[in-house]
């Protein structure tokens, strides 16, 4: 472990370089119907974007910042890696409490070897922005899964800077950046509704002089845009009259080092939440959870299905709105979610698949492409998942349907998780309530986003045991 700091084990999990058999560091789990209800009070850690984006801006930041609550999984612990390679001093003082000191905006210095950016996409392209603004030469790889996904989605609008990329066919790490001292500003259409794409702009627009602006056709998740005003950035958002929002960066800013409070990860509270309200006569409260209106589609659907699902205590800590969530077991009907919540729900749709399962009815998840490029081809991973446990789904188009067996999901299956933390957790809150036992390949990638998911699940009662 390098001192100060808790290690990114990318490159563990490149030897492992795991597709479909288990290697020997595998953690499989077979999941056994809950007997007793879900109880108690729970924080979950912190949230993963906000983690990144601390990291990064606050060594783009002039002093020294003070992160509290930051998420300790895998993939944040990679951006701190980068972070520390590019120059930047990142001290971990006590759990999720960091001290992060930066050379600031164009002084980062050229890493001496390939950043590795594990399992995370998020990590991978918002770094390129960043790299691609700088005037140096950096290599970047990743996983098994993050080698898979697309790049070129960033590398595109980063190349209009006048950086140069090279990456392998199909736009795949590892890749090569180019950047320049002087980056040009780019002004920039979002041709998919990424919050990645859109933050990777942003970040290349910190080091380019006059303005940076970026328009997304559906707003996404707006934490780049909050966290860049909170260091003292100028960022202008407008909306437009076809739903989506226009940004405008002042470029080279002076931002200046501010605590940052991370709020709990409202996409690690699904798991625990959907378990909740799937396991009969449960009753917990997940306290301190983030409840930014573009990440709380979620929320919205669940209710929709006749979730009990109640917020209290709402308050702002670090720039983000807060609350704490009371959810009680709940009969839960079919749902059809349209195309526009997808944003505000991307990383929710396997989980929210595990509750339609059990829900009576039909349910339509609408305009859900941008599963196909997460940690894993998530939509076709989730059919697996259901399916290997005798619930019947259709894909129709961009459309997944789920038929919902009205508590009566028969299980017994073996769930691929395919290097994909969420897939993994998924299957666990299935197993918690299918007929048969679940069993699932591998679940050593929950850490790349909940570490210690297990044992807080147990804590409630969930009866995992590995
Ligand atoms: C993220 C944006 C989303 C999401 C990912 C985190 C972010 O990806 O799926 O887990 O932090 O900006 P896309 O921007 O590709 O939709």
């Amino acid at each position: 472990m390098r001192p100060g700091g808790l290690t990114c084990t990318a490159q563990r999990r490149n030897e492992r370089g795991m597709t479909h058999a288990p290697s020997s560091s595998a953690r499989p789990l077979r999941v056994v119907r809950a007997t007793a209800p879900l109880t108690g009070t729970l924080r979950v850690p912190g949230d993963k974007s906000i983690s990144h984006r601390a990291l990064m801006f606050a060594s783009l930041a002039r002093g020294e910042t003070r992160i509290s609550g930051l998420l300790e999984g895998e993939d944040v612990l990679c951006t701190a890696a980068a972070m520390r390679a590019l120059g930047a001093d990142a001290v971990r003082e006590g759990a999720g409490c960091w001290r992060v000191s930066g050379p600031g905006i164009g002084q980062l210095r050229e890493p001496d070897t390939v950043l590795d950016m594990g399992n995370s996409g998020t990590a991978a392209r918002l770094l390129s922005g960043i790299l691609a603004s700088h005037g140096m030469t950096s290599v970047m790889t990743g996983d098994a899964s993050l080698r898979r996904r697309p790049m070129k989605r960033v590398m595109d609008p980063l190349a209009q800077t006048g950086a140069t990329f090279l990456a392998r066919e199909g736009g795949r790490l590892p890749m090569a950046i180019r950047g320049l001292a002087d980056p040009h500003p780019l002004d920039y259409r979002l041709p998919v509704a990424s919050a990645q794409v859109k933050s990777a702009v942003l970040l290349a627009g910190l080091n380019a002089a006059g303005q940076t602006r970026v328009e997304e056709p559906v707003a996404t998740r707006d934490h780049t845009e909050n966290m860049l005003r909170h260091f003292g950035a100028t960022v202008t958002v407008t909306s437009t009259p076809q739903g989506g929002r226009v940004i405008v960066l002042e470029g080279r800013p002076d931002l200046v080092a501010r605590d940052i409070v991370v709020p709990g990860d409202p996409s690690s509270a699904a798991f625990p939440i959907v378990a909740a309200l799937l396991v009969p006569g449960s009753d917990i409260v997940i306290e301190g959870v983030g409840l930014n209106p573009l990440r709380t589609g979620l929320f919205t659907t669940l209710r929709d299905m006749g979730a009990q699902l109640e917020i209290s205590g709402e308050r702002v800590e670090g720039g983000e709105p807060v609350g704490d969530l009371h959810v009680r077991a709940s009969a839960l009907h079919g749902v059809t979610v349209p195309a526009e919540r997808a944003p505000s729900m991307i990383d929710e749709y396997p989980i929210l698949a595990v509750a339609a399962a059990q829900a009576a009815g039909v349910s339509r998840f609408c305009g859900v492409e941008e599963l196909r490029v997460k940690e894993s081809d998530r939509l076709a991973a989730t059919v697996a998942l259901l399916e290997a446990n005798g619930v019947q789904t259709r894909v129709e188009g961009d459309d997944l349907m789920v038929f919902g067996t009205a508590g009566a999901v028969p299980g017994g299956g073996l769930v691929q998780t395919h290097m994909d933390h969420r897939l993994a957790m998924s299957a666990s809150v299935l197993g918690l309530v299918a007929q048969k036992p679940v069993a699932i390949d591998d679940t050593a990638f929950i850490d790349t986003s909940f570490p210690g998911y297990l044992d807080l699940m147990n804590t409630l009662g969930a009866g995992f045991s590995a």
